[in-house]
């Protein structure tokens, strides 16, 4: 479709939506803060993990059950925690935070892990929220003490025959002898099976942060943003402490960079591990701390737009500005979009460069030392999961994203998309904890023509 014609059509789609004065529908709660959420790729209905609570809303966002984690009789130095063991701490009412909300569509059942009790889960059935199971009598049932909300992100992948697979990532809180980092466990459809969140395969299944890396850095960890799976390959989107930039900061500032982690969904071994730098700029100006994604398909006006199939994968990513304060980041934000297309492009092209020999692992955080990447001459097509050498793999230089909104009055906090006949629906949720569904016929538009230079002003105003 020609250029021209396409920007016409979203001018009108653009007048449809500004003239269009009913109010967005909003979830609003006064008594917690909201933490995550997911949205049924059927029903559309929208679940929302908060502090102490997990919601089930209607697709409008009426809320038609409430679910009660907490607050829970715990101490953070609990390990085991008090359910299992007389603990020599004092013990108190503890909030309970939602730090993972996954959808298991196969057990029709929803996977919600907190912050209490070394980070258990419970499992919710999907009608009612029913507590079908709360596994916590074992060390694989802890996933992580670490509080903050935004540390924790998974994924489910389905299997034939055999069970499901959860992949998870977690901030440590310095605890690498307790929690892996990034792990692949069972997950089963009898939630009280003792095998529940056991390791895919006993130990190789894992990913643990050096000690080294901890003396070297004591406050490094891996904060986990979202897990999505893509074809065959698990994704998550990270921030981390960028050592490198770190350690070149005569101040003794810390910057953080984003990265995007893939796997192969199939690979127990994780020698199909890689990680790459992320992120996006806007007016010359970077934006590099990841604050939320979400997977989505583009829809057939914004696919023809970015001139991929409408069955592609796009990611749309919110950062915030700069490397600095990952922990109360800039206002100033962007929404960007990535294919995984392109994405996969940049992976390929640098286990191809490793293959041939040239350069090291450059996997700092994890290897504690330049290892040489080994010439092996083999075919290495967009499928690879990897060999017992040339892993775990860093990349070189900044997977960019496409902006497509910059918004600096609340800051976008959080983003989901799907997409509804042609065109993508996406929610952005506020710092100020509001939830909003956007209209479609703006997104195409925030999609590409606006971002190539034909300005962003309008269309900002009309998510607000
Ligand atoms: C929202 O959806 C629920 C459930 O589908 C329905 O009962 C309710 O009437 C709807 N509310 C509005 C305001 O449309
Ligand atoms: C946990 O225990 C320590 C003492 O062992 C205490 O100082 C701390 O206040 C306790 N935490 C809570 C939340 O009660």
């Amino acid at each position: 479709m020609p250029a021209v014609f396409l920007l016409q059509l979203l001018f009108l789609a653009i007048g449809g939506a500004l003239g269009n004065s009913r109010p967005f529908r909003a979830f609003v709660v006064t008594d917690t803060t909201l933490t995550h959420l997911a949205v049924h790729r059927v029903t559309g209905e929208v679940f929302v993990g908060a502090v102490n609570r997990v919601f089930k809303l209607a697709p409008n966002l009426t809320e038609l059950r409430v679910h009660v984690t907490g607050p829970v009789e715990d101490n953070a130095s609990c390990y085991p925690p008090p359910s299992m063991r007389v603990c020599v701490h004092r013990l108190a009412p503890v909030d309970n935070v939602n730090k993972l909300l996954l959808i298991d569509y196969a057990a029709h059942r929803l996977v919600a892990c907190g912050s209490t009790w070394q980070g258990i889960c419970q499992f919710l059935r999907l009608d009612d929220l029913f507590k079908l199971g709360e596994p916590h009598h074992r060390k694989e049932h802890y996933l992580s003490g670490a509080q903050e909300p935004d540390s924790m992100a998974g994924v489910i992948v389905e299997q034939g025959q055999g069970p499901s697979k959860l992949f998870v990532g977690t901030a440590v809180d310095g605890k690498s002898e307790y929690f892996p980092t990034l792990s692949s466990r069972k997950l089963i459809s009898d939630e009280d099976s003792a095998d529940m969140f056991s390791l895919d395969e006993f130990v190789s299944s894992q990913i643990k942060i050096p000690s080294d890396t901890l003396s070297l850095y004591p406050a490094f960890d891996i904060y986990y943003i979202y897990g999505f799976v893509s074809a065959s390959f698990v994704y998550f989107l990270t921030l981390q402490l960028d050592t490198q930039q770190t350690l070149l900061d005569t101040a003794g500032e810390k910057f953080f960079t984003s990265k995007i982690v893939r796997m192969c969904a199939g690979d127990s071994e994780f020698y199909s591990y890689v990680e790459f730098p992320i992120g996006c700029s806007w007016r010359g100006v970077e934006y590099r701390l990841v604050q939320s994604a979400h997977l989505a398909k583009p829809g057939l006006l914004l696919a023809q737009a970015l001139g991929v199939p409408a069955d592609e994968d796009v990611l749309f990513t919110v950062f915030s500005q700069g490397q600095k304060n990952r922990v109360s980041p800039p206002r100033q934000t962007v929404l960007c979009l990535f294919t995984l297309s392109n994405i996969n492009a940049h992976i390929r092209r640098r286990i191809q460069s490793c293959y041939r020999g040239e350069g090291t692992l450059a996997l700092p955080w994890l290897l504690n030392k330049e290892l040489p990447c080994i010439n092996t001459p083999m075919q290495i097509n967009g499928n690879f999961c990897g060999l017992v050498l040339n892993q775990p793999l860093g990349g070189l230089h900044v997977i960019e994203g496409l902006p497509l909104l910059a918004d600096s009055t609340d800051g976008m906090a959080s983003v989901a998309a799907y997409t509804y006949h042609q065109h993508s629906v996406v929610f952005i949720g506020t710092r100020s904890g509001s939830l909003k569904k956007v209209g479609s016929g703006s997104l195409n538009i925030w999609g590409w023509s606006w971002s190539l230079g034909y300005g962003t002003r309008r269309v900002v105003g009309t998510h607000g």
